[in-house]
């Protein structure tokens, strides 16, 4: 029955699917997630800790434990791991981001790129090996990497990634690269890398949508245009999000608790609100199914709703409803939606 397919049997002909997993997953200790997890993902991408603040806190430290068990289980589990993510302008490590000199910084660069890909190399399937290096009209993000290595830094990351670990899948991963200018600079930025005779297997879309407006039109030209580029085409961090991204007045750390307004299905989601993101995303699946030859992976962003980065974005403490299980892990009807474009 619909209520017990498993995601990753039904497209199992088609594409990857994947999750993200938070620490705690890693770890088994959180028993129903593990279970879905199991049940229905065959690729997953640790949320946070193979990023350089946690897993090279200090010059010459590294913190591969996490890492590691995310590996074991990985192995354990037949479930193919995706590192996130190599290079990152955000959560870098104090000391990385107060290197003030550019030899230094290149030298912290070069390590960092060395010993985390090598480790890892033949045990994870893929890298996302630069993450995020542009801005929205197409231009290079304005960042430490680009201010001390200049924006050769993308290509000089993956050139030592391929050195380093020759059997993962390279990729480029950012967000809103399914917008027309976005979209542009990330061609000429791949289109570099790969004239400079350099390895990269794949662009990651991120996939960080909202309910009603999910770009589809682009999202189809986007798969197009990259794949004639010979790349693959992966959505990296699926969740289609309900609630509003812009609060007048509200800032980041302000608590949703002092505004209800803020958070206006805390109670539950209107059903008007269920059936649009159930049609989002049975619409998605559909066009993935279609360029299924250019779509080799899927992962949603998170096991559930709950445990979202969403609800703490843009304000702590939302009632978010991104992805398709519930807070009860229960699938939800976007779940079906989904599970029917097979049938
Ligand atoms: O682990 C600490 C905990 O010890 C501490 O008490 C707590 C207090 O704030 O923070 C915890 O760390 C948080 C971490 O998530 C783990 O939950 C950080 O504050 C928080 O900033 C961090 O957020 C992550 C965010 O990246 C950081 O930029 C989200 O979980 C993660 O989902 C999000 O993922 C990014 C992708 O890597 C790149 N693309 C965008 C995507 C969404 O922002």
């Amino acid at each position: 029955t619909a209520q017990d397919a498993s995601l990753k049997k039904v497209f199992a002909k088609d594409f990857g699917i994947g999750t993200a997993m938070s620490a705690g997953q890693i770890e088994e200790k959180d028993p129903k997630a593990n279970a879905l997890i199991q049940k229905h993902f065959n690729m997953a991408t640790p949320e946070n800790i193979m990023k350089a603040e946690i897993i090279h806190p200090q010059w010459d430290v590294y913190n591969f434990d996490l890492a590691d068990k995310m590996v074991a289980y990985g192995k354990k589990n037949k479930i193919k791991i995706n590192g996130h993510t190599l290079i990152w302008h955000s959560q870098l490590p104090a000391f990385a981001r107060n290197i003030k000199s550019v030899d230094s910084f290149r030298t912290f660069f070069t390590n960092h790129i060395n010993t985390v890909a090598s480790r890892y190399d033949g045990k994870i399937f893929s890298w996302d090996v630069v993450n995020e290096a542009l801005n929205e009209d197409g231009t290079m993000r304005k960042s430490i990497f680009l201010n001390r290595l200049g924006d050769d830094f993308v290509t000089e990351a993956f050139r030592l990634a391929a050195k380093a670990s020759p059997k993962a899948e390279l990729y480029y991963n950012d967000y809103n690269n399914e917008q027309p200018a976005k979209r542009a600079g990330c061609i000429t930025l791949i289109k570099k890398i790969q004239d400079a005779g350099v390895r990269i297997d794949g662009v990651g879309i991120q996939g960080h949508w909202h309910v009603g407006k999910v770009p589809f039109k682009e999202i189809e030209e986007s798969i197009v245009q990259y794949g004639a580029m010979g790349l693959k085409v992966m959505f990296t961090e699926l969740d289609i999000e309900v609630l509003p991204r812009s609060f007048q007045g509200a800032d980041v750390n302000q608590r949703v608790a002092s505004n209800p307004a803020l958070n206006p299905y805390k109670d539950g989601l209107p059903d008007s609100v269920q059936q649009q993101l159930a049609s989002d995303y049975e619409t998605l699946f559909k066009l993935f199914l279609k360029y299924k030859d250019k779509v080799t992976r899927v992962t949603f962003w998170g096991v559930n709703d709950g445990q979202s980065w969403l609800n703490d974005w843009p304000v702590r403490g939302r009632t978010n409803y991104p992805l398709l299980f519930d807070r009860e892990f229960n699938p939800k009807p976007a779940f079906y939606k989904v599970i029917g474009t097979k049938k």
